[in-house]
């Protein structure tokens, strides 16, 4: 077979771990012929191709972003891209496409199954929000990134008596910051999911300072919004998805919480560098497993299917499982375990 492959929408920890996954069993195993477009859906509309081979895809295990590059487009949103991408299929014979990516390039992938287009689905993103996978690569390294930021943030807060707010990403979903706020051990976590009460926020971080807890850690996701009426709040530009360019609520958050506490606030942005650098072992493994399972999935022409996480398992299900809902926050992890250490 002549398997081609790609990775779209935001880089992420994993990608290339995956590549060179499908790669080495691909042709190692398999004796299948492989090769990468460039820039996402990008390279299969406008036809930019690269070679892969066990040797081009050699030491790349560890390294953060894809060497495949990336991008947001979507065909189905460009001039005659549908009929492009058909094109270039059938000029470069491939038989079937591996597409590695989150909601928007997985959504691509499924209008196209529907369009006759013989794809395998790997899910990937630092947002852990696809539904049909207990976890996507890339997310427990953002998680271990914030982490370790807030940790250092703890310094701040408790020598100069500070509210720090942690602005994390997520979209929107506050997975990120639900499990770095657990493990970092914030005071106020604000996900997506729920809009918040500024005027409850306070009131908590008042109590917390009554008790002589004088350092506290916010953890804001960067889609979290508050309660209608209750604050200013932002908006932004939209890509081909349809998605605004989020970022920037913790600045407002911070300005409210300074003055309804008169508390010296900060605010930290963590922004892409949830994204960038090396995988964690955790995320090396899942991606591997995820390479391995998608390319015997190409093999054995299990087409519209994704690899998924479940119950520890690598299992095969429809693509449009995973793209027809967000997978949003456990009630229980946030609100049987997060919130006990609010206040
Ligand atoms: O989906 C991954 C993600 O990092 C989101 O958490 C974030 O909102 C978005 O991508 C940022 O996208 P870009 O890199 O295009 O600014």
């Amino acid at each position: 077979m002549r398997i081609g492959m790609l990775t779209g929408g935001g880089d992420c920890p994993g990608l290339n771990a995956v590549i060179r996954a499908v790669v080495r069993k691909g042709e190692g195993v398999y004796g299948h012929n492989l090769i990468g477009f460039r820039h996402g859906w990008r390279g299969v509309v406008e036809c930019q191709t690269v070679d892969l081979t066990v040797g081009t895809t050699r030491g790349i295990l560890h390294r953060g972003g894809t060497i495949l590059g990336t991008s947001r487009t979507n065909p189905y949103k460009t001039d005659d891209g549908v009929r492009r991408v058909l094109d270039t299929l059938k000029r470069e014979r491939v038989d079937a496409l591996v597409a590695i990516g989150g909601e928007d390039t997985l959504g691509v992938a499924s209008q196209l199954t529907d369009d006759g287009v013989r794809i395998v689905g790997v899910p990937k993103t630092i947002d852990n929000d696809l539904s049909a996978t207990d976890f996507t690569f890339g997310f427990d390294t953002a998680v271990q990134i914030a982490t370790d930021a807030i940790d250092r943030l703890h310094t701040t807060a408790e020598s100069h008596d500070r509210v720090m707010v942690v602005e994390v990403m997520g979209r929107h979903a506050g997975w990120i910051a639900t499990e770095a706020g657990i493990a970092g051990g914030a005071a106020e976590i604000l996900i997506p999911e729920e809009d918040f009460d500024i005027e409850r926020v306070c009131d908590d971080l008042k109590k917390r300072h009554a008790k002589g807890r004088f350092a506290s850690i916010v953890v804001v996701a960067e889609g979290a919004e508050p309660k209608e009426g209750t604050m200013a709040t932002q908006s932004g530009e939209v890509d081909q998805f349809g998605h605004v360019r989020l970022g920037g609520i913790s600045n407002l958050v911070a300005e409210e919480i300074e003055k309804r506490t008169g508390f010296e606030t900060r605010v930290t942005i963590l922004g892409h560098v949830q994204r960038g650098g090396t995988p964690t072992a955790f995320d090396r493994i899942l991606a591997t497993r995820f390479g391995i399972a998608a390319i015997d999935a190409a093999h054995d022409g299990a087409f519209g299917q994704m690899v998924a996480l479940q119950g520890g398992e690598i299992v095969r299900c429809p693509i449009a499982d995973a793209v027809g809902e967000l997978k949003t926050v456990d009630r229980g992890l946030f609100h049987g375990v997060a919130e006990v250490f609010f206040r």
